[in-house]
């Protein structure tokens, strides 16, 4: 499909980017493509950014029926610019579309709203350590009419956005609070799509744990409210007595593009890596037996984030003594290595624009 391209009139000024604020500084364009049942997709545009314009009765604004993924463009040493595992993003797009019935993109066309826009955005790529440009793809259902019923109208968008780190402690560990009133999901429903109800869901925690000092929630399961789940932006993953652990992915869970990849670099590394149901007592006694030695996130916003507390009620406990551990700080440097193409790519996760 042909993509017809609008420029902005007047280009934007580009922040500094030793100083980005994650998610703030869009560009200049966006793309959209519109889909109509019974037509399919169809006006693929990249037009310059603004409000998009939106029926007060549209779906998306009273029945949450919204998708949306997340990955980056890295700028290269010599220059040119990457994107990672870019395909994932769509195939994992395409399977929160189904959860919501929304239409599956082909993905092509997802792809190409992806890099030709950030081909036009180029120089909005920053190269400065640590930085990168957000991708934002997201679909929302636009039908005006408030029956409850999945649109036919429908909209695949594109932004883009400089940022640096996701948490202001950089690569400082972060604490974490795990949660045991509000569940963000449930096996059956929503939890491993990628969709803007999760995150609604989250926020009254997310706001509590931030009053009490904490940078995310950690989830426990809505059924037994006992295992360990995921953080609000990560998956988790913990070093317990030499054995990588983390959360399988029971339905819940999202099935983060970066939690594959660690688990993938940690077993060419020949660590054991458990995928399985962890309980929250369970982390707790290994801290307090001395047995839990590192814990860190991973997402795309957040990509290896190491953990440097862990609380639950009156419960608190330090990891690795609140400093960056050496599996943590191998994974980020190996990732972000493969990311920004200063190690080779053994499993062929780039996609050079
Ligand atoms: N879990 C949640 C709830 C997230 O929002 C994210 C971020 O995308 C992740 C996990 C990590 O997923 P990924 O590594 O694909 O970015
Ligand atoms: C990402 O890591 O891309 C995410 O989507 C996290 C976001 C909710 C900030």
């Amino acid at each position: 499909m042909d993509i017809k391209i609008t420029r902005a009139s007047a280009l934007k000024d580009k922040p500094d980017s030793s100083t980005l604020v994650f998610g703030k500084a869009m560009t200049d364009h966006m793309f959209i493509v519109d889909y109509d049942a019974g037509q399919g997709w169809h006006d693929a545009r990249i037009i310059p950014y603004g409000p998009l314009q939106i029926d007060p009765a549209a779906k998306v604004l009273h029945y949450g029926e919204e998708i949306f993924e997340g990955l980056k463009a890295y700028r290269t040493a010599d220059g040119s610019i990457q994107l990672f595992r870019p395909r994932d993003n769509i195939d994992r797009l395409n399977k929160s579309a189904d959860r919501l019935c929304l239409p599956q993109i082909p993905e092509e066309l997802a792809l190409a709203g992806i890099t030709e826009l950030v081909k036009l955005e180029q120089d909005w790529v920053p190269s400065e350590e640590g930085t990168s440009l957000y991708i934002r793809p997201f679909m929302i259902g636009l039908d005006a009419a408030l029956g409850v019923h999945s649109s036919h109208h429908v909209q695949y968008i594109v932004v883009v956005c400089p940022v640096g780190a996701y948490y202001p402690e950089g690569l400082n560990p972060v604490k974490i609070y795990i949660e045991e009133e509000d569940v963000r999901a449930v096996k059956g429903g929503m939890g491993m799509a990628k969709t803007g109800g999760n995150y609604a869901a989250s926020l009254r925690a997310g706001n509590r744990a931030e009053e009490r000092g904490y940078s995310q929630v950690l989830w426990l399961d809505g059924v037994h409210r006992k295992y360990i789940e995921e953080v609000g932006a990560m998956n988790v993953m913990f070093k317990v007595n030499g054995k990588i652990l983390t959360p399988d992915l029971n339905g819940s869970v999202l099935d983060g593009i970066t939690r594959r990849s660690c688990i993938q670099l940690l077993k060419d590394w020949g660590y054991q890596v458990e995928e399985r149901r962890i309980s929250a007592e369970e982390l707790f006694a290994a801290a307090e037996s001395g047995e839990l030695e590192e814990a860190w996130g991973t997402g795309t916003a957040a990509v290896v984030s190491p953990i440097g507390e862990l609380a639950m009620g009156e419960k608190k406990v330090t990891v690795s003594h609140n400093q960056i551990g050496e599996i943590t700080q191998k994974l980020y440097d190996e990732l972000t290595g493969i990311q920004w193409g200063h190690v080779a790519d053994p499993h062929n996760w780039i996609m050079k624009l």
